[in-house]
């Protein structure tokens, strides 16, 4: 404006007419000296590609459009612009020169190029109008974006893949940093009945049930948990968005290394149906325990009044009748020897009914146990096991005197009558071991067979009514059950049952 004065001064008192033509000639010639300056300055920096358009021709470049298109410069000066830019992405060039050129957009825009090597780059650029000797020409400016430009894509998809990553949890995911909630993903509306946008930035109070489970609950002691340890997992209460309680495994760890803005994810898994399942089942197995304890005892029950019916009411007439025979066989006249003979064979015949009634009422309910004990009770089964089958069956006692309740010690015994008639039935044993031992704590029984091995099949079939029968009473007196079977190698049986307190008896 200054020059233009100046030369509006120095000029005065020509034509009018011609003045101004002149003043308009001497001030563009004077305008286009400095923009060419100005863009000879430019076209120096290495940073930046500068470069006029005319005519839809280069008509110069600075050495760093050389550098990136990795044409000679006579090369670029003989080529039309377009042939430099990707196909797809002409028309959008074209649309954007034409905006800024015409004032209406300021911003760089980004296109693709294309290298004399084939490679697809990308620009960022921005155009200008110039003087520039005299005619209007295009002054660009374009930089080479094409790392950015990866980088950004890169960091879409990550982005993306982390939001779909985040949604695909089926459970409730939070991030939290200095307790205020900062991110969240779809899942909280399943557990919660929250959407994501309504609890960014609060803080996870509203998931509680009161103040104090906020405050008390893992949440105090958080941040100092995570501090020794990355991940901390805990069972919790809460509550939905519509009041109900919602159960869930929370599992808290601190984002990067440290708790720097004591950054943390919060997962938490609806565990509300599974535990009312757990706790359904756990009642019904309950129930079915103390039903099956309760056929148990009654069958106990019915048997030992068979045996004791059997031994008293049977056993005493056949001793009666025994005495008799002996005495008839005594006060038989000489010379029968047919009739000795037969009473001879009858005291024998009674005999075996007497022993038969005996092995009879053990089964049902051996007295030996309320007798003698249990260990005692097992030493005679386990002969008698030897006798009837012939595998012998080595036991070892370890029990001291045992003291316990008769209930268990029948339990254990019937554990026992059910190994011992499977190995009969159903191993194809040549030996058997047992061991029996007891301490104050514990009464552990041991029958190990050498036959085929028990299989996991034979064992899960439902009709393992023996099976059940041995985990069932275990179960009951609180102990557990482990049977395993190698195949060819035999079976083992072990019970451990503790032993109840002198006044706790279930
Ligand atoms: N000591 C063992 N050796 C080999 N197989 C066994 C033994 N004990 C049990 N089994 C297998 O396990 C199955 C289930 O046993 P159990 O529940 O007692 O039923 P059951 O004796 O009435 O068949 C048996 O049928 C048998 O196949
Ligand atoms: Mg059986």
């Amino acid at each position: 404006m200054r020059d233009a004065d100046q030369t509006k001064t120095k000029l005065a008192g020509e034509p009018r007419r011609l003045r101004k033509q002149t003043i308009t000639k001497k001030g563009r010639e004077e305008q286009s000296n400095l923009e060419n300056d100005l863009f000879q300055s430019l076209k120096r920096n290495p940073q930046i590609g500068v470069y006029l358009i005319r005519d839809g021709r280069f008509l110069s470049v600075n050495s760093y459009m050389i550098n990136i298109l990795g044409y000679t410069e006579e090369e670029l000066l003989k080529m039309k612009v377009a042939q430099i830019i990707h196909p797809d992405d002409q028309g959008r060039v074209h649309e954007s020169v034409s905006a800024m050129l015409q004032g209406k957009s300021t911003e760089p825009y980004e296109f693709r190029f294309l290298t004399r090597g084939g490679e697809i780059r990308w620009a960022s650029e921005t155009v200008n109008i110039i003087n520039f000797q005299g005619r209007k020409t295009v002054l660009g400016s374009s930089v080479d974006v094409t790392d950015k430009i990866i980088a950004r894509q890169k960091f879409a998809e990550l982005e993306a893949l982390e939001a779909t990553i985040l949604d695909s949890i089926p459970h409730a995911v939070i991030g939290l940093k200095n307790r205020r909630i900062i991110f969240a993903n779809e899942g909280l509306y399943t557990v919660f009945g929250w959407k994501p946008e309504e609890l960014i930035g609060q803080t996870t109070r509203i998931l509680f049930r009161s103040d104090e489970e906020y405050d008390h609950g893992a949440v105090k002691n958080l941040y100092a948990i995570l501090e020794a340890q990355r991940v901390f997992r805990t069972e919790l209460t809460y509550r939905h968005k519509n009041g109900r309680d919602v159960i869930c495994l929370v599992s808290c760890s601190r984002i990067g290394s440290g708790l720097k803005d004591r950054g943390i994810v919060v997962t938490y898994e609806d565990i509300t149906e599974r535990k009312k399942a757990e706790q359904k089942l756990a009642l019904f197995h309950e129930q079915i325990r103390s039903h099956s304890a309760h056929l148990e005892s009654a069958r106990e029950e019915e048997r030992t009044s068979i045996a004791r019916e059997l031994h008293d009411e049977l056993g005493q007439l056949l001793t009666v009748l025994n005495m008799d025979l002996v005495l008839i066989g005594k006060k038989m006249p000489a010379g029968q020897p047919f009739l000795q003979e037969k009473i001879a064979e009858m005291i024998k015949l009674v005999e075996t009914i007497l022993d038969s009634l005996k092995r009879i009422s053990m089964a049902l309910r051996p007295d030996l146990l309320d007798h003698l004990g249990l260990a005692e009770a097992i030493e005679w089964q386990a002969n008698n096991f030897h006798k009837h089958t012939g595998i012998p069956c080595k036991l070892s006692v370890e029990a001291g005197k045992l003291n316990i309740v008769p209930n268990l010690a029948t339990a254990v015994y019937r554990i026992f009558q059910e190994t011992l008639t499977n190995i009969a039935r159903h191993a194809g044993a040549s030996a058997v071991a047992v061991s029996l031992k007891a301490s104050r704590e514990r009464i552990i029984l041991k029958v190990k067979d050498n036959g085929k091995g028990v299989t996991a099949d034979e064992q899960a079939k439902s009709a393992a009514f023996g099976l059940i029968g041995i985990r069932e009473r275990a179960y009951h007196w609180g102990g557990e059950v482990k049977i395993k079977g190698r195949e060819g190698k035999g079976t083992t049986v072990s019970v451990s049952i503790p032993l109840p307190g002198k006044d706790e008896t279930p």
